[in-house]
């Protein structure tokens, strides 16, 4: 991993060094029906990514290929400029790494999901093993990490907390805020709140068609069908749909490790207003 501006980016993933990415992301010129989704990792990107695809296509219809190349910080300059409209960029990067100028000259859309840090870390876990990195001896060495960093793309915590500052500094920006919690308890009413968020009009079936589509069992089948993007720049046959269920870290996390969780939340993720990250299923 490379860190930069105290941020920890993953290994060099493409042709062009971070600094030099970064900064070609940060002036990457927006068309005005772009849409940015922002999220910590794990915390229900693909699934909404999906949704918004369907929704500014109006019809169901999967796009595993185009969501991992519009993943901008493993994509290039060249292929996101290439993208057709409407483009939906796809990151974990902070704020502080994205085209930040034109997102407020153009008033872009932002959506932005995030999940409960039980869960967060649990996926993540997982999601670390695949790649059959062995830095972290077990998971509770992992949960330390995830608490104290450094983690890849910033700690949880400080994610949440430049997030919640844009938005508190550019109200005038149409921001879309949900949790991955609300999206699984009410799937076709935020399917129905993004549709109108978006400006598109979806009719109440096509909503219903959506959530349907994008529910974790069909996401995990279309998923299949399509697993390895080969030509990606990163190697994308690791397996995003896991569990998809709130409230599976009840499955992971010892008395322990639920401890350090719960004083982890106490401590650092107090003052936020924004996000109702102190979920209990
Ligand atoms: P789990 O590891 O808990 O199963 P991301 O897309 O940000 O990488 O997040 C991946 C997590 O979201 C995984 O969580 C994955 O299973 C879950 N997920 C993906 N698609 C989903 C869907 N359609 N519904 C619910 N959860 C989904």
């Amino acid at each position: 991993p490379v860190m930069m501006e105290g941020i920890m980016l993953p290994p060099q993933p493409f042709h062009v060094p971070w600094e030099q990415h970064i900064n070609e992301l940060r002036t990457l010129t927006l068309r005005d029906d772009d849409v940015f989704l922002c999220a910590y990792p794990k915390a229900g990107t693909h699934w909404l990514w999906e949704v918004i695809y369907m929704l500014l296509h109006g019809k169901v219809t999967y796009e595993a290929r185009t969501k991992e190349f519009m993943m901008i910080e493993f994509s290039s300059k060249e292929r996101l400029e290439a993208e057709a409209s409407p483009r939906i960029f796809n990151t974990h990067l902070p704020f502080s790494m994205l085209p930040v100028q034109d997102i407020k000259r153009k008033k872009i859309k932002v959506v932005h999901v995030y999940r409960n840090p039980k869960d967060t870390v649990v996926s993540q876990w997982f999601h670390f093993k695949q790649f059959g990195a062995n830095i972290f001896k077990d998971f509770e060495q992992f949960i330390q990490a995830f608490i104290n960093g450094p983690m890849l793309f910033g700690t949880y915590p400080d994610y949440l907390k430049q997030t919640e500052k844009f938005m508190d500094d550019n109200p005038d920006i149409p921001f879309f805020n949900v949790s991955y919690e609300e999206t699984k308890k009410h799937p076709v009413e935020t399917v129905q709140r993004l549709a109108k968020f978006l400006g598109v009009s979806a009719s109440d079936q096509l909503c219903r068609d959506i959530a349907d589509a994008c529910s974790f069992q069909k996401m995990k089948e279309a998923d299949k069908s399509k697993a390895v993007v080969k030509d990606a720049a990163i190697p994308l046959n690791q397996d995003i749909y896991r569990k998809g269920e709130v409230g599976d870290w009840k499955n992971h996390l010892s008395a322990k490790d639920e401890a350090l969780m719960d004083k982890f939340i106490a401590d650092r993720l107090q003052g936020l207003t924004k996000f109702k990250l102190e979920y209990t299923p």
